[in-house]
């Protein structure tokens, strides 16, 4: 039996900008179930985001210290060349709502077909339906309470950059 047939490994791929609860929720359950599971942090270049890689990175790293089988790394081009370098066979999907499932299925079976590479879905809490990173920066922006919806220390980067926001709208 190969190394790769004894230990079991998944990926979690994402933006992260911020990582939130739902997030956590997914990575908790999906450290769960595998042996080792690599979160890892996509480098989109045509996508402007409010925190950087090695930010991003660092709330992971922080958000993720009680689960010793998972690691963050930055990844850059398709997910599935990444599983294949790394000896990846599962991908894992958070899915929120029927919204998500339409592109989440065409990404899963294009990443099937061109690697092999099977995407295992699971279903969000519901505490956690309605979350999306890109919602918890608008809100936090403009200085709305977002304290249920991230861990302490990304709320605390998040007030940090809505400062330099309100002081850049008020100029
Ligand atoms: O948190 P996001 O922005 O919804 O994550 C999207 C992500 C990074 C998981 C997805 O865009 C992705 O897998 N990108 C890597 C590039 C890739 O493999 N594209 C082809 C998908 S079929």
């Amino acid at each position: 039996m190969t190394e790769s047939a004894l230990v079991r490994r998944a990926i979690c791929p994402g933006s992260f900008d911020p990582v939130t609860n739902g997030h956590l929720d997914i990575i908790g359950r999906s450290a769960a179930l595998y042996d080792e599971l690599v979160v890892a942090v996509f480098v989109n270049q045509s996508k402007s985001s409010m925190f950087s890689v090695d930010e991003r990175i660092d709330m992971l790293t922080e958000a993720t210290v009680a689960y010793p089988n998972v690691r963050i790394e930055a990844f850059q081009g398709l997910v599935v060349d990444y599983c294949r370098a790394h000896d990846i066979p599962v991908i894992v999907k958070g899915l929120r709502a029927v919204s998500d499932f339409d592109y989440e299925l065409q990404m899963a079976q294009m990443n099937r077909n061109m690697a092999g590479v099977d995407t295992l879905f699971m279903p969000t809490n519901p505490e956690y339906s309605f979350l999306a990173s890109s919602l918890v920066k608008e809100i936090a922006n403009w200085s709305g309470d977002v304290s249920a919806l991230v861990p302490p220390h990304v709320l605390q980067r998040l007030a940090e950059r809505a400062k330099h926001h309100q002081r850049a709208t008020d100029e």
